[in-house]
């Protein structure tokens, strides 16, 4: 059968797709911009016809109501690898539950715990060898495409064409709905003075001709702009943002000294606005991979003078990093935080920065701590932190004691606060 052909034999609606979900199934659908809408969208209305269905997810772009709607707990239950505000709020509803990972293995240890029923995800129109691109995510969605008993995705016009490993035959996939709408955006954020400050201090530790990561969060975005000046920077990163087309257009990025997948920015998922979108259709400069191979930090590695750039929203005196809760209330997710900073120290000339505010709620609390908040979970261990870097200069970690971390620490955080961690510092004996 020619594949035309075999891709509208397998075209089926919205409502055909749902009647696919069963009582106690495992369902894993396609992370944030290449999330299944449509099929996220409707889900609750198969709820009077089934119970114990796991949803797994990660980074939702909708509130859905399949779990923000407290009358689904027994129905369904989303669980997520990365927390948005609709799962923060329904977690007292108990409609949610997070998963601890490290991005790397997010797929291979869910598939290990229990492998999908169905997948449900995005792509585009087959092209004319009958291939359809999973287009904005291959975080995991390849190994549960290889994995589930059933494979749904719904092919969204809009969705733009990437390249790399994000390939999936029509003879691959069970079911396609056609589902066009428009492409989940990220915000463009104002860049404040605070963020041009953080960016000026990074931008002393890129040297030229190094290969960067930049996190999700504020910061890491800003920080793009900081970087005008550099030559020869190289991408390899788990998301694909906004501030890395600007770079790339600029004539900063040129990916002439990676070492690794040379002449290519290599990522993960891409997330941002329609200029992202736009730039990363049909461009061979960027090779979308799998998040095992990805973010594996002995890959990152072997990228030369690799510089891994996230934030967090709170760090102890000793160098803890709670980047995914506020106290013992999930926030987001650990994501590739761990694998990245742990891979940049891998790499020859590598280097690995914590970014962030000293302060947070207008100045009414110190990031900076002397402990972290009961509860907070700890998202990058002291022992993998290296610099630090806030509005007030940089503490570079590496190597050093309690007793010199606790000095570097204060000295960047905010001086309204310096005088009070000194003191519980030396109450709590941190040397
Ligand atoms: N105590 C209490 N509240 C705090 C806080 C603290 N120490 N630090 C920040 N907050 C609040 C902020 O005020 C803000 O609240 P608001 O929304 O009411 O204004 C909120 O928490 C979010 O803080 P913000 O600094 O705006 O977060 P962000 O959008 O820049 O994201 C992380 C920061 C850390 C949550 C995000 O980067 C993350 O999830 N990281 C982990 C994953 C990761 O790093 N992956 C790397 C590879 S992509």
């Amino acid at each position: 059968m020619d594949h035309q052909a075999m891709f509208h034999n397998k075209l089926v609606s919205m409502e055909q797709a749902l009647n696919q979900v069963k009582t106690g199934d495992h369902i894993v659908v396609a992370m944030a911009g290449a999330e299944p809408q449509g099929f996220m969208s409707l889900l609750h209305t198969c709820a009077p016809r089934v119970s114990d269905v796991v949803v797994s997810t990660c980074l939702n772009m909708q509130n859905y109501p399949f779990f923000v709607d407290s009358a689904m707990k027994g129905h369904f239950i989303n669980e997520g690898w990365f927390y948005n505000l609709g799962m923060r709020k329904a977690q007292a509803q108990q409609t949610v539950s997070f998963i601890p990972n490290n991005l790397h293995f997010a797929g291979s240890k869910r598939l290990a715990h229990r492998k999908p029923n169905i997948f449900v995800g995005t792509c585009t129109a087959p092209d004319r060898h009958g291939y359809v691109s999973l287009s904005l995510s291959l975080t995991y969605e390849q190994e549960m495409i290889e994995n589930a008993d059933l494979v749904i995705l719904e092919v969204n016009a809009n969705m733009p064409r990437t390249l790399g490993d994000s390939a999936v035959h029509v003879s691959s996939v069970d079911f396609f709905v056609e589902h066009t709408m428009p492409l989940p955006e990220l915000p463009v954020t104002e860049t404040s003075d605070k963020d041009r400050r953080i960016g000026a201090y990074i931008a002393e530790l890129v040297e030229d001709g190094s290969t960067i990561q930049l996190g999700i969060g504020g910061i890491p975005n800003a920080v793009a702009q900081g970087l005008m000046s550099k030559k020869d920077l190289g991408i390899h990163t788990e998301m694909f943002t906004d501030g890395m087309v600007d770079l790339y257009r600029a004539g900063v990025i040129t990916n002439r000294r990676k070492t690794l997948h040379r002449g290519k920015m290599v990522a993960t998922f891409a997330l941002g606005t329609k200029k992202l979108y736009d730039f990363i259709n049909d461009n061979l400069a960027v090779a979308l991979m799998r998040g095992c191979y990805v973010n594996d930090p002995y890959v990152i590695g072997q990228n030369y003078k690799m510089v891994s750039i996230n934030t967090t929203l709170e760090i102890d005196l000793t160098g803890q990093c709670c980047s995914e809760s506020i106290g013992h209330t999930q926030f987001s997710g650990t994501g590739g935080q761990a694998d990245t900073a742990i891979g940049a120290q891998l790499s020859p000339g590598g280097k690995s920065v914590i970014a962030l505010y000293s302060t947070a709620k207008n100045d009414s609390i110190s990031k900076i701590v002397p402990l972290l908040t009961p509860g907070a979970v700890v998202s990058l261990q002291r022992n993998d932190v290296d610099y630090v870097v806030t509005e007030y200069g940089v503490a570079q970690l590496r190597g050093t004691s309690v007793r010199e971390r606790v000095s570097r620490l204060i000295g960047i955080a905010h001086p309204k606060f310096r005088d009070q961690l000194r003191e519980q510092a030396e109450q709590l004996q941190l040397w």
